[in-house]
Protein backbone atom coordinates (compact mmCIF):
# COMPACT_ATOMS: atom_id res chain seq x y z
CA UNK A 1 0.00 0.00 0.00
CA UNK A 2 1.48 3.51 -0.92
CA UNK A 3 2.14 5.55 1.88
CA UNK A 4 0.54 9.25 0.97
CA UNK A 5 2.26 11.76 2.69
CA UNK A 6 0.08 14.40 4.51
CA UNK A 7 -1.80 17.30 2.71
CA UNK A 8 -2.66 19.21 5.49
CA UNK A 9 -0.46 22.73 5.59
CA UNK A 10 -1.01 25.79 7.79
CA UNK A 11 -2.25 27.38 5.04
CA UNK A 12 -4.80 24.64 3.80
CA UNK A 13 -7.80 26.80 4.93
CA UNK A 14 -7.04 29.04 2.44
CA UNK A 15 -9.86 29.14 -0.37
CA UNK A 16 -12.40 27.62 2.39
CA UNK A 17 -15.14 29.89 3.46
CA UNK A 18 -13.97 32.04 6.73
CA UNK A 19 -16.79 32.82 9.19
CA UNK A 20 -16.56 36.29 11.04
CA UNK A 21 -13.20 37.84 9.41
CA UNK A 22 -12.45 41.26 9.38
CA UNK A 23 -12.77 43.36 5.78
CA UNK A 24 -8.49 44.04 6.06
CA UNK A 25 -8.84 47.02 3.80
CA UNK A 26 -4.73 46.48 2.72
CA UNK A 27 -3.96 42.82 1.11
CA UNK A 28 -0.54 43.88 0.74
CA UNK A 29 -0.53 45.44 4.52
CA UNK A 30 -1.66 42.21 6.35
CA UNK A 31 0.91 39.77 4.00
CA UNK A 32 3.64 42.15 5.83
CA UNK A 33 2.56 41.28 9.08
CA UNK A 34 1.81 37.84 8.57
CA UNK A 35 5.48 38.14 7.48
CA UNK A 36 6.82 39.49 10.73
CA UNK A 37 4.54 37.22 13.05
CA UNK A 38 5.93 34.05 11.33
CA UNK A 39 9.06 34.89 12.14
CA UNK A 40 8.93 35.96 15.52
CA UNK A 41 9.22 33.39 18.29
CA UNK A 42 6.58 30.45 19.36
CA UNK A 43 4.30 31.89 22.58
CA UNK A 44 4.15 28.46 23.97
CA UNK A 45 6.15 25.15 23.22
CA UNK A 46 4.87 21.82 21.73
CA UNK A 47 6.01 20.14 24.74
CA UNK A 48 3.93 22.25 27.00
CA UNK A 49 0.61 22.09 24.58
CA UNK A 50 1.44 18.33 25.19
CA UNK A 51 1.46 18.18 29.13
CA UNK A 52 -2.18 19.85 28.89
CA UNK A 53 -2.97 16.93 26.47
CA UNK A 54 -2.19 14.60 29.31
CA UNK A 55 -3.99 16.74 31.81
CA UNK A 56 -7.19 16.68 29.86
CA UNK A 57 -6.69 12.83 28.87
CA UNK A 58 -7.30 12.71 32.66
CA UNK A 59 -10.22 14.62 32.76
CA UNK A 60 -11.58 12.42 29.46
CA UNK A 61 -11.29 9.41 31.99
CA UNK A 62 -13.26 11.43 34.77
CA UNK A 63 -9.86 11.48 37.14
CA UNK A 64 -9.84 15.32 36.88
CA UNK A 65 -11.92 18.30 36.38
CA UNK A 66 -11.33 21.36 33.93
CA UNK A 67 -11.68 25.14 34.85
CA UNK A 68 -11.31 27.00 31.81
CA UNK A 69 -11.94 30.93 32.96
CA UNK A 70 -11.31 34.56 31.95
CA UNK A 71 -12.05 37.34 29.81
CA UNK A 72 -14.39 37.48 26.88
CA UNK A 73 -12.06 39.43 25.40
CA UNK A 74 -8.95 40.74 26.32
CA UNK A 75 -8.54 44.64 25.81
CA UNK A 76 -5.05 46.26 25.16
CA UNK A 77 -5.63 49.11 27.66
CA UNK A 78 -5.48 47.01 30.36
CA UNK A 79 -2.27 44.56 30.73
CA UNK A 80 -1.53 46.03 34.21
CA UNK A 81 0.00 43.28 36.23
CA UNK A 82 -2.50 44.15 39.14
CA UNK A 83 -5.17 43.49 36.92
CA UNK A 84 -3.65 39.93 35.62
CA UNK A 85 -2.77 39.45 39.12
CA UNK A 86 -6.45 39.66 40.45
CA UNK A 87 -7.12 37.25 37.14
CA UNK A 88 -4.68 34.85 38.59
CA UNK A 89 -5.76 35.06 42.06
CA UNK A 90 -9.76 34.25 41.60
CA UNK A 91 -9.13 31.17 39.25
CA UNK A 92 -6.72 29.99 41.99
CA UNK A 93 -8.93 30.47 44.26
CA UNK A 94 -11.45 28.47 42.15
CA UNK A 95 -9.77 25.92 41.61
CA UNK A 96 -8.44 25.06 45.11
CA UNK A 97 -12.41 25.21 46.33
CA UNK A 98 -13.07 22.71 43.09
CA UNK A 99 -10.45 20.36 43.77
CA UNK A 100 -11.60 19.85 47.26
CA UNK A 101 -15.09 19.30 46.20
CA UNK A 102 -14.36 17.20 43.89
CA UNK A 103 -10.91 15.48 45.48
CA UNK A 104 -9.37 15.19 41.81
CA UNK A 105 -6.94 17.64 40.54
CA UNK A 106 -7.90 20.91 38.40
CA UNK A 107 -6.52 21.45 35.52
CA UNK A 108 -6.78 25.42 34.98
CA UNK A 109 -6.85 27.09 31.66
CA UNK A 110 -7.08 30.75 31.13
CA UNK A 111 -8.97 32.47 28.52
CA UNK A 112 -5.96 34.95 28.54
CA UNK A 113 -2.62 36.28 27.04
CA UNK A 114 -4.52 36.02 23.55
CA UNK A 115 -8.38 36.22 23.95
CA UNK A 116 -8.42 39.36 21.80
CA UNK A 117 -10.93 38.84 18.65
CA UNK A 118 -14.64 38.49 18.99
CA UNK A 119 -17.55 36.70 16.47
CA UNK A 120 -20.56 39.37 16.38
CA UNK A 121 -24.13 38.19 15.67
CA UNK A 122 -24.81 41.31 13.61
CA UNK A 123 -22.03 42.91 11.65
CA UNK A 124 -23.04 46.69 12.91
CA UNK A 125 -24.27 48.09 16.01
CA UNK A 126 -25.78 51.48 16.90
CA UNK A 127 -23.80 53.82 19.37
CA UNK A 128 -25.17 56.93 20.35
CA UNK A 129 -27.66 56.45 18.08
CA UNK A 130 -24.74 56.12 14.88
CA UNK A 131 -24.54 52.68 13.52
CA UNK A 132 -20.80 51.55 13.46
CA UNK A 133 -19.37 48.31 12.27
CA UNK A 134 -19.55 45.98 15.35
CA UNK A 135 -16.48 45.58 17.58
CA UNK A 136 -14.92 42.88 17.12
CA UNK A 137 -11.82 43.01 19.56
CA UNK A 138 -8.86 45.67 19.39
CA UNK A 139 -6.57 43.25 17.44
CA UNK A 140 -9.14 44.13 15.17
CA UNK A 141 -9.53 47.96 15.36
CA UNK A 142 -10.16 50.37 18.08
CA UNK A 143 -13.75 50.18 19.95
CA UNK A 144 -14.08 54.22 20.13
CA UNK A 145 -17.43 54.83 18.16
CA UNK A 146 -16.41 56.22 14.80
CA UNK A 147 -16.51 54.75 11.67
CA UNK A 148 -12.92 55.51 10.95
CA UNK A 149 -11.64 53.75 14.27
CA UNK A 150 -13.35 50.47 13.09
CA UNK A 151 -11.51 50.01 10.34
CA UNK A 152 -9.82 47.33 10.77
CA UNK A 153 -6.01 47.36 11.16
CA UNK A 154 -3.68 44.86 10.73
CA UNK A 155 -0.65 46.01 12.52
CA UNK A 156 -2.76 45.24 16.12
CA UNK A 157 -1.87 41.48 15.07
CA UNK A 158 1.59 42.25 15.85
CA UNK A 159 0.42 44.50 18.57
CA UNK A 160 -2.13 41.51 20.34
CA UNK A 161 1.27 39.14 19.98
CA UNK A 162 3.47 41.43 22.44
CA UNK A 163 0.32 41.97 24.08
CA UNK A 164 -0.02 38.06 24.55
CA UNK A 165 3.80 37.40 25.38
CA UNK A 166 3.77 40.18 28.18
CA UNK A 167 0.99 38.60 29.63
CA UNK A 168 2.07 35.06 29.38
CA UNK A 169 5.20 36.40 30.86
CA UNK A 170 3.57 37.35 34.14
CA UNK A 171 1.59 34.55 34.57
CA UNK A 172 4.49 32.33 34.18
CA UNK A 173 6.15 34.20 37.09
CA UNK A 174 3.08 34.45 38.99
CA UNK A 175 2.40 30.92 38.81
CA UNK A 176 6.16 29.39 39.63
CA UNK A 177 6.98 32.09 41.80
CA UNK A 178 5.33 32.04 44.91
CA UNK A 179 1.96 33.94 44.27
CA UNK A 180 0.41 30.48 43.94
CA UNK A 181 1.19 29.06 47.33
CA UNK A 182 -1.76 27.04 48.54
CA UNK A 183 -1.79 28.00 51.93
CA UNK A 184 -1.84 32.09 50.69
CA UNK A 185 -4.49 30.76 48.33
CA UNK A 186 -6.34 28.84 51.70
CA UNK A 187 -6.00 32.50 53.33
CA UNK A 188 -7.71 34.67 50.22
CA UNK A 189 -10.38 31.79 50.42
CA UNK A 190 -11.08 32.01 53.98
CA UNK A 191 -11.35 35.84 53.61
CA UNK A 192 -14.10 35.28 51.50
CA UNK A 193 -15.71 33.27 53.43
CA UNK A 194 -15.63 35.45 56.59
CA UNK A 195 -17.10 38.56 54.70
CA UNK A 196 -19.61 36.64 52.71
CA UNK A 197 -23.45 36.70 53.30
CA UNK A 198 -23.42 32.81 52.34
CA UNK A 199 -20.17 32.26 54.58
CA UNK A 200 -21.90 29.81 56.88
CA UNK A 201 -22.85 27.68 53.83
CA UNK A 202 -19.22 27.85 52.89
CA UNK A 203 -17.55 26.81 56.02
CA UNK A 204 -17.58 23.74 56.14
CA UNK A 205 -15.95 23.23 53.19
CA UNK A 206 -13.43 25.50 53.88
CA UNK A 207 -13.05 24.02 57.33
CA UNK A 208 -12.16 20.63 55.36
CA UNK A 209 -9.01 22.73 53.53
CA UNK A 210 -7.72 23.49 56.35
CA UNK A 211 -8.19 20.34 58.38
CA UNK A 212 -6.43 18.66 54.97
CA UNK A 213 -3.37 21.18 55.12
CA UNK A 214 -3.09 20.55 58.92
CA UNK A 215 -3.44 16.91 58.58
CA UNK A 216 -0.47 17.10 55.37
CA UNK A 217 1.78 19.37 58.24
CA UNK A 218 1.15 16.65 60.43
CA UNK A 219 2.19 13.63 58.56
CA UNK A 220 5.85 15.38 58.08
CA UNK A 221 4.93 17.15 54.54
CA UNK A 222 6.86 20.63 54.90
CA UNK A 223 4.11 23.23 53.17
CA UNK A 224 7.24 25.56 53.50
CA UNK A 225 9.83 23.42 51.19
CA UNK A 226 6.99 21.43 48.96
CA UNK A 227 6.60 22.11 45.51
CA UNK A 228 3.32 21.23 44.72
CA UNK A 229 1.87 23.83 46.94
CA UNK A 230 3.44 26.65 45.69
CA UNK A 231 3.44 26.00 41.70
CA UNK A 232 0.88 25.41 39.47
CA UNK A 233 0.25 25.52 36.06
CA UNK A 234 -2.36 27.70 34.12
CA UNK A 235 -2.40 27.42 30.38
CA UNK A 236 -3.52 29.83 28.03
CA UNK A 237 -6.23 29.75 25.55
CA UNK A 238 -8.60 31.94 23.03
CA UNK A 239 -10.88 31.60 20.53
CA UNK A 240 -8.69 30.51 17.43
CA UNK A 241 -10.86 33.22 15.39
CA UNK A 242 -8.57 34.87 12.87
CA UNK A 243 -7.01 32.69 11.20
CA UNK A 244 -4.14 35.51 9.76
CA UNK A 245 -3.45 35.28 13.12
CA UNK A 246 -3.62 31.55 14.32
CA UNK A 247 -2.02 30.69 10.56
CA UNK A 248 1.92 32.45 11.18
CA UNK A 249 2.27 31.22 14.86
CA UNK A 250 1.72 27.44 13.42
CA UNK A 251 5.20 25.85 14.00
CA UNK A 252 6.44 22.18 12.79
CA UNK A 253 7.79 20.56 16.30
CA UNK A 254 11.35 19.37 15.85
CA UNK A 255 10.51 16.59 18.08
CA UNK A 256 7.90 15.34 16.19
CA UNK A 257 7.23 16.96 12.98
CA UNK A 258 4.14 17.77 13.91
CA UNK A 259 2.23 20.78 13.72
CA UNK A 260 0.81 23.07 16.83
CA UNK A 261 -0.20 26.39 17.15
CA UNK A 262 2.12 28.07 18.87
CA UNK A 263 -0.04 31.31 19.84
CA UNK A 264 -1.78 29.43 23.03
CA UNK A 265 -2.28 25.64 24.57
CA UNK A 266 -5.58 25.15 23.93
CA UNK A 267 -8.13 26.97 20.91
CA UNK A 268 -11.40 26.64 20.87
CA UNK A 269 -13.96 27.19 17.36
CA UNK A 270 -16.62 29.18 18.30
CA UNK A 271 -20.09 28.58 17.99
CA UNK A 272 -20.72 30.56 14.76
CA UNK A 273 -17.61 29.38 12.99
CA UNK A 274 -17.76 25.70 13.57
CA UNK A 275 -19.14 24.50 9.85
CA UNK A 276 -17.78 21.20 9.02
CA UNK A 277 -16.64 22.40 5.73
CA UNK A 278 -15.32 26.18 6.52
CA UNK A 279 -12.02 26.84 7.66
CA UNK A 280 -11.73 26.74 11.42
CA UNK A 281 -12.15 23.81 11.56
CA UNK A 282 -10.25 22.64 8.28
CA UNK A 283 -7.35 24.68 10.37
CA UNK A 284 -7.52 22.92 13.56
CA UNK A 285 -8.17 19.79 12.29
CA UNK A 286 -4.38 19.48 11.17
CA UNK A 287 -3.04 21.19 14.68
CA UNK A 288 -2.33 18.89 17.53
CA UNK A 289 -2.86 21.14 20.28
CA UNK A 290 -6.14 20.40 22.79
CA UNK A 291 -8.90 21.99 20.80
CA UNK A 292 -12.31 23.04 21.84
CA UNK A 293 -15.31 23.60 20.27
CA UNK A 294 -18.58 25.28 21.06
CA UNK A 295 -22.01 23.71 20.67
CA UNK A 296 -25.46 25.60 21.05
CA UNK A 297 -28.97 24.17 21.49
CA UNK A 298 -29.52 23.99 17.92
CA UNK A 299 -26.52 21.35 17.07
CA UNK A 300 -27.58 17.84 16.32
CA UNK A 301 -26.24 14.63 17.32
CA UNK A 302 -25.14 13.75 14.11
CA UNK A 303 -23.41 17.39 13.42
CA UNK A 304 -21.60 16.54 16.88
CA UNK A 305 -20.44 13.49 16.11
CA UNK A 306 -19.55 14.10 12.74
CA UNK A 307 -17.17 17.30 14.23
CA UNK A 308 -15.85 15.02 16.74
CA UNK A 309 -14.50 12.48 13.71
CA UNK A 310 -13.48 15.35 11.96
CA UNK A 311 -11.35 17.28 15.00
CA UNK A 312 -10.25 13.76 16.71
CA UNK A 313 -9.86 11.16 13.69
CA UNK A 314 -7.15 9.57 16.10
CA UNK A 315 -9.12 9.25 19.26
CA UNK A 316 -6.73 10.67 21.21
CA UNK A 317 -8.11 11.44 25.45
CA UNK A 318 -7.85 15.02 25.75
CA UNK A 319 -7.71 16.43 21.74
CA UNK A 320 -10.92 17.44 22.17
CA UNK A 321 -13.14 19.00 24.48
CA UNK A 322 -17.06 19.65 23.62
CA UNK A 323 -17.58 22.90 25.28
CA UNK A 324 -21.86 22.77 25.62
CA UNK A 325 -23.74 26.42 25.74
CA UNK A 326 -26.94 25.18 25.68
CA UNK A 327 -28.99 27.79 27.66
CA UNK A 328 -30.63 27.17 31.12
CA UNK A 329 -34.09 26.19 29.91
CA UNK A 330 -32.79 24.28 27.21
CA UNK A 331 -29.94 21.98 28.60
CA UNK A 332 -31.81 19.45 30.51
CA UNK A 333 -33.61 18.40 27.36
CA UNK A 334 -31.13 19.71 24.39
CA UNK A 335 -27.73 17.65 26.26
CA UNK A 336 -28.61 14.03 26.55
CA UNK A 337 -28.86 12.93 23.06
CA UNK A 338 -25.26 14.67 22.50
CA UNK A 339 -24.08 13.16 25.44
CA UNK A 340 -25.82 9.36 24.04
CA UNK A 341 -24.42 10.16 20.39
CA UNK A 342 -20.68 10.78 21.17
CA UNK A 343 -20.64 8.20 23.52
CA UNK A 344 -21.83 5.74 20.86
CA UNK A 345 -19.30 7.03 18.10
CA UNK A 346 -16.49 5.81 20.70
CA UNK A 347 -14.82 9.41 20.20
CA UNK A 348 -13.43 10.39 23.60
CA UNK A 349 -14.11 14.06 24.33
CA UNK A 350 -14.11 16.28 27.93
CA UNK A 351 -17.36 17.64 28.37
CA UNK A 352 -17.33 21.50 29.59
CA UNK A 353 -20.29 23.40 30.83
CA UNK A 354 -20.08 27.45 29.39
CA UNK A 355 -23.11 28.89 31.35
CA UNK A 356 -22.54 32.16 30.28
CA UNK A 357 -22.93 32.24 26.31
CA UNK A 358 -26.76 31.16 25.61
CA UNK A 359 -28.23 32.80 28.84
CA UNK A 360 -27.63 36.46 28.10
CA UNK A 361 -30.36 38.84 28.65
CA UNK A 362 -31.21 42.71 28.37
CA UNK A 363 -32.71 44.70 30.95
CA UNK A 364 -35.46 46.96 30.21
CA UNK A 365 -32.75 49.80 29.58
CA UNK A 366 -31.29 47.80 26.98
CA UNK A 367 -27.98 46.73 28.63
CA UNK A 368 -26.39 43.05 28.34
CA UNK A 369 -26.25 40.80 31.45
CA UNK A 370 -26.66 37.53 33.02
CA UNK A 371 -28.05 36.59 36.10
CA UNK A 372 -26.63 34.54 38.52
CA UNK A 373 -29.37 32.08 39.24
CA UNK A 374 -29.28 31.42 35.76
CA UNK A 375 -25.88 30.39 35.17
CA UNK A 376 -26.04 28.22 38.09
CA UNK A 377 -29.70 26.80 36.66
CA UNK A 378 -27.72 25.45 33.41
CA UNK A 379 -24.59 24.39 35.52
CA UNK A 380 -27.33 22.22 37.77
CA UNK A 381 -29.01 21.10 34.28
CA UNK A 382 -25.03 20.51 32.81
CA UNK A 383 -24.90 17.87 36.08
CA UNK A 384 -27.67 16.22 35.97
CA UNK A 385 -27.77 15.48 31.98
CA UNK A 386 -24.42 13.33 32.94
CA UNK A 387 -26.02 11.75 35.76
CA UNK A 388 -28.66 10.83 33.65
CA UNK A 389 -26.84 9.43 31.04
CA UNK A 390 -23.72 8.24 33.37
CA UNK A 391 -21.10 10.39 31.51
CA UNK A 392 -18.30 12.57 33.04
CA UNK A 393 -18.98 16.11 33.80
CA UNK A 394 -15.78 17.00 32.96
CA UNK A 395 -15.48 21.02 33.64
CA UNK A 396 -16.77 24.50 33.87
CA UNK A 397 -15.86 27.33 30.97
CA UNK A 398 -17.01 31.09 32.17
CA UNK A 399 -16.09 34.23 31.74
CA UNK A 400 -14.95 36.23 34.55
CA UNK A 401 -13.07 38.80 35.88
CA UNK A 402 -10.74 39.84 39.33
CA UNK A 403 -12.06 43.45 39.53
CA UNK A 404 -15.61 44.22 41.67
CA UNK A 405 -16.99 44.66 38.72
CA UNK A 406 -21.00 45.04 38.28
CA UNK A 407 -22.01 43.31 35.38
CA UNK A 408 -24.12 40.35 36.13
CA UNK A 409 -26.92 40.43 38.46
CA UNK A 410 -27.22 38.21 41.36
CA UNK A 411 -24.79 36.36 43.32
CA UNK A 412 -24.30 36.09 47.33
CA UNK A 413 -23.51 39.84 47.77
CA UNK A 414 -26.42 40.31 45.22
CA UNK A 415 -25.40 42.96 42.20
CA UNK A 416 -29.17 44.35 41.67
CA UNK A 417 -30.33 45.76 38.14
CA UNK A 418 -30.07 49.69 39.73
CA UNK A 419 -26.15 48.73 40.60
CA UNK A 420 -25.30 47.52 37.03
CA UNK A 421 -23.85 50.95 35.65
CA UNK A 422 -21.70 51.28 38.82
CA UNK A 423 -18.97 49.52 37.60
CA UNK A 424 -19.71 48.15 33.79
CA UNK A 425 -16.87 48.01 32.21
CA UNK A 426 -16.96 45.17 29.62
CA UNK A 427 -15.40 45.66 26.68
CA UNK A 428 -18.55 42.64 24.93
CA UNK A 429 -20.07 40.53 27.27
CA UNK A 430 -20.73 40.96 31.37
CA UNK A 431 -18.51 39.35 32.71
CA UNK A 432 -18.92 37.70 37.02
CA UNK A 433 -17.17 39.90 39.40
CA UNK A 434 -14.71 38.33 41.74
CA UNK A 435 -17.39 37.05 44.31
CA UNK A 436 -19.60 35.75 41.95
CA UNK A 437 -17.28 33.54 40.59
CA UNK A 438 -16.15 32.54 43.82
CA UNK A 439 -19.92 31.79 44.77
CA UNK A 440 -19.98 29.67 41.52
CA UNK A 441 -17.00 28.07 42.28
CA UNK A 442 -18.43 26.70 45.60
CA UNK A 443 -22.25 25.95 44.08
CA UNK A 444 -19.96 23.61 41.54
CA UNK A 445 -18.31 22.10 45.03
CA UNK A 446 -21.31 21.48 45.60
CA UNK A 447 -23.00 19.59 43.17
CA UNK A 448 -19.84 17.46 42.28
CA UNK A 449 -19.78 16.31 45.78
CA UNK A 450 -23.52 15.60 45.19
CA UNK A 451 -22.70 13.99 41.82
C1 LIG B 1 -17.21 33.43 23.67
O1 LIG B 1 -16.79 32.40 24.22
O2 LIG B 1 -16.89 34.58 24.04
C2 LIG B 1 -18.20 33.29 22.58
C3 LIG B 1 -18.39 34.24 21.69
O3 LIG B 1 -18.85 32.11 22.65
P1 LIG B 1 -19.79 31.35 21.59
O4 LIG B 1 -18.94 31.05 20.40
O5 LIG B 1 -20.18 30.13 22.36
O6 LIG B 1 -20.96 32.25 21.32
CO1 LIG C 1 -18.22 36.10 25.62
Amino acid sequence: MAITEPTWAPSSWRGLLAGQQPEWPDAAALAAVRERLQALPPLVFAGEARALLAGLGEVCEGRAFLLQAGECVESFRDVSAPGIREKLKVLLQMSAVLTYGAMLPVVKVGRIAGQFAKPRTESTEIVDGVELPSFRGHVVHSDEPTPEARVPDPERLVQGYYQAASTLNLLRAFTKGGFADLTLVHTWNREFVAGSPAGQRYEALADGIERALRFMQAIGIDLLNERTLHEVDVWTSHEGLLLEYEEPLTRKDSLTGQWYDCSAHMLWIGERTRDLDGAHVEFFSGVRNPVGVKVGPHATPEEVVALAERLNPGRVRGRLSLIARMGAERVREALPPLLRAVREAEVPVVWVCDPMHANLVRTPSGTKTRHFDTIMAELQGFFAAHREVGTWPGGVHIEFTGEDVTECLGGSEAVLEEQLDHRYETLCDPRLNGRQSLDLAFRVAELMRAA
